[in-house]
């Protein structure tokens, strides 16, 4: 089966892992508000549909909205009515027609609508924690030798997805593989899941950025629907933590995004 991408103007960032649990959903959520607070036009799609955590932080963020008596930047949010496919590429169409960037999160497990959808991606953002576990899908090093023994089922899908003709795209997909609830000093175990990420990266053609320490803050605002970047305009929930969106900031910049605007939004202050 073929999967047509076209040129239009929206960049669609897929979250996908078929690991449960390493953070598709904060990611998303966080990168997804960080480039509405860059004055993106930004749509948001959930195609885990028996968890719909991202758009449940969407919803959330509006009740927080009435509540706190405050206008938040936040992004379109696209549903799927009959969820399968068809309607997702045809919602995606028109979605890339009237945003600058489309966020999808993927459930941590293959599907039809899954596949659809990271097949339509331009980027694909797989996030993983320090945990050998967590590479499973990407590959399996041989605990003995620390070489690489296998490539792991997701990344095996990814590559189905980079032969020929599989998909019509305007640019070259990137697949980025994004490290999430690091520590501020690399433990031993972090090391050494780095050490092979790095042998998995160039087989299965992903590049591994930071992405989003350990903080208990992002477990704290999500279920309210808000981030960092809230905290000016509802400082009842706490002070804006500086430390903690130069890391967004960061995540952002290592994506390599077409974004002018994020560009700007990016203050020398909070550029290192
Ligand atoms: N950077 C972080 N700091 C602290 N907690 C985090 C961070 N990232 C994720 N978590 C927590 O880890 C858990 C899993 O995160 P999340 O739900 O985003 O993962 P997921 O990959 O979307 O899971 P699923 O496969 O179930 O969809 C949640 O409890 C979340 O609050
Ligand atoms: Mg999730």
């Amino acid at each position: 089966m073929k999967y047509p991408v076209g040129g239009q103007r929206g960049h669609i960032i897929v979250f996908a892992n078929e690991k449960g649990g390493v953070g598709k959903s904060t990611s998303a959520f966080h990168t997804c508000i960080a480039l509405c607070n860059a004055g993106e036009s930004v749509a948001a799609l959930d195609v885990d549909l028996r968890q719909l955590t991202l758009h449940h932080a969407l919803w959330a963020r509006q009740e927080s909205e009435r509540e706190f008596g405050v206008k938040l930047p936040g992004p379109e949010q696209i549903l799927l009515a009959q969820q399968n496919e068809n309607e997702l590429e045809e919602k995606l169409r028109m979605a890339r027609i009237h945003h600058d960037f489309i966020i999808i999160d993927v459930g941590g497990h293959d599907s039809p609508i899954a596949r659809k959808a990271i097949f339509m991606a331009d980027t694909i953002i797989t996030p993983v924690n320090d945990s050998f576990i967590d590479l499973d899908m990407l590959g399996r090093i041989d605990p003995r030798t620390g070489e690489l023994r296998t490539l792991g089922n997701f990344a095996r899908l990814v590559e189905h997805l980079k032969e020929p003709g599989m998909a019509i795209r305007p640019k070259a997909l990137d697949w980025v593989v994004m490290q999430n609830r690091s520590r501020n000093f690399a433990t031993k175990n972090e090391r050494k899941v780095l050490d092979a990420l790095e042998k998995i990266a160039p087989v299965a053609g992903f590049r591994i950025v930071p992405g989003l320490r350990e903080r208990v803050t992002y477990r704290e605002l999500f279920p309210m629907g808000l981030t960092l970047f809230d905290l000016e305009a509802i400082p009842e929930l706490g002070k804006p933590q500086h430390n903690a969106r130069e890391e967004i900031w960061a995540m952002l910049r290592a994506l390599n995004l077409p974004s002018a605007a994020l560009n700007k939004a990016i203050a020398p202050a909070e550029a290192s």
